[in-house]
């Protein structure tokens, strides 16, 4: 390596080439708590483009932290529908009620205060306290790591070198600026030093990578074996009326997609017999099964889910706990990406977002 990392120089690249994110302020300018809160929640395990309409949307309905904490949960849920990881969106509502109501409608400005907030990790607190704040705090993402597993060509393997990166990384946070830091390195994560094929011979801090002298950038971050989350399987029953309704359950509060809409299903296991799953039906009908499966992908595992669809006499009350919801209004539900998957494989409206 030929010289230590210097952050001016990234910080000058960032003046020029960074990303224009709807949430982001101009440089060296501070942005919004609340922008940048809103922003981060979203952007937690969804990538960038996903995220732009959704924060869009947001802040056209609720543009401060007292209208979001004003609004019915269930509201939330709906237009957060999409998105995925829906705990986000619970602790979202729930933290901007702390936030209206404990903290007179302004974040905390630390990052021990922030992370007392219901959904806000140390991940997330650092990035508000820096982006927000300007305090002396770095959000350390994948991106983050890789640049800082190249440039100083850190032989560890992930998950163990976290702290190195972590004591690596907090070296070069600068006095000023930081959260323009925090976002410049995520920007050269996601434009240069990409996990394939990086852009070396562009990088502002090409002369100081210590991967780059060696000529091996690509190989880095080392990366202990990945074990694979296990398939698991299930089955959903959709049911229509004659009337054009559809048969529905709301999610219990707690775990998995908690209070999002539902198709009655199955629980996910990895174990499935396909030949005693009629006896979870929800109505008695002549369940007829689809050919193929819908997949999706969690973080944890991955889904495949088998479709039954059964037509049900027009005035067919809804089972304890379920509903009828007009066809027509099915895309007014919170009905998270996976049930858009296995309502559209049933030939019924709310395609995935
Ligand atoms: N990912 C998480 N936070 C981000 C930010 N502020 N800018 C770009 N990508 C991000």
């Amino acid at each position: 390596m030929d010289e230590m990392p210097d952050p001016a120089v990234l910080l000058a690249w960032y003046g020029r080439h960074r990303r224009h994110l709807p949430w982001r302020s101009a440089p060296g300018e501070r942005a919004d708590p609340y922008h940048v809160w809103l922003s981060e929640i979203m952007l937690q395990q969804t990538t960038v483009k996903a995220v732009g309409p959704y924060y869009t949307k947001f802040l056209a309905r609720w543009p401060d932290v007292g209208a979001l904490a004003a609004s019915p949960r269930d509201d939330v849920l709906r237009a957060w529908a999409g998105l995925g990881y829906y705990a986000r969106a619970r602790n979202l509502h729930t933290c901007a009620k702390t936030v209206a109501g404990q903290h007179g409608g302004h974040f905390p400005d630390t990052e021990s205060g922030l992370r007392a907030l219901p959904g806000i990790g140390g991940y997330t607190a650092a990035a508000i306290a820096a982006i927000a704040f300007g305090r002396r705090a770095i959000a350390i993402d994948g991106n983050i790591e890789r640049v800082i597993a190249r440039l100083f060509a850190v032989e560890t393997q992930l998950p163990a070198a976290k702290p190195e990166i972590r004591a690596r990384a907090e070296t070069l946070v600068p006095q000023r600026r930081a959260g323009d830091f925090t976002q410049a390195m995520m920007d050269l994560g996601a434009t240069i030093c990409t996990p394939k094929k990086p852009a070396c011979g562009i990088c502002p801090w090409m002369a100081a990578c210590a991967a780059r002298a060696r000529g091996d950038a690509e190989t880095f971050p080392r990366k202990a074996p990945k074990v694979e989350g296990r398939l698991r399987h299930g089955a959903s029953f959709v049911a229509i009326r004659a009337d054009g309704h559809v048969l529905v359950r709301t999610r219990p509060t707690k775990g998995l997609l908690g209070g999002m809409t539902e198709v009655p299903s199955t629980d996910w296991t990895h174990s499935f017999d396909e030949a005693v799953v009629l006896a979870q039906a929800p109505l008695k009908a002549k369940w007829r099964r689809l050919p193929g499966v819908v997949e999706h992908g969690f973080t944890h595992f991955s889904l495949q889910q088998v479709v039954y669809v059964a037509r049900a006499q027009p005035r067919t009350k809804a089972p304890p706990g379920m509903r009828w919801v007009a066809l027509s209004a099915l895309h007014g539900e919170a009905l998270p990406n996976v049930m858009r998957k296995v309502v559209a494989h049933a030939g019924l409206g709310a395609r995935p977002r």
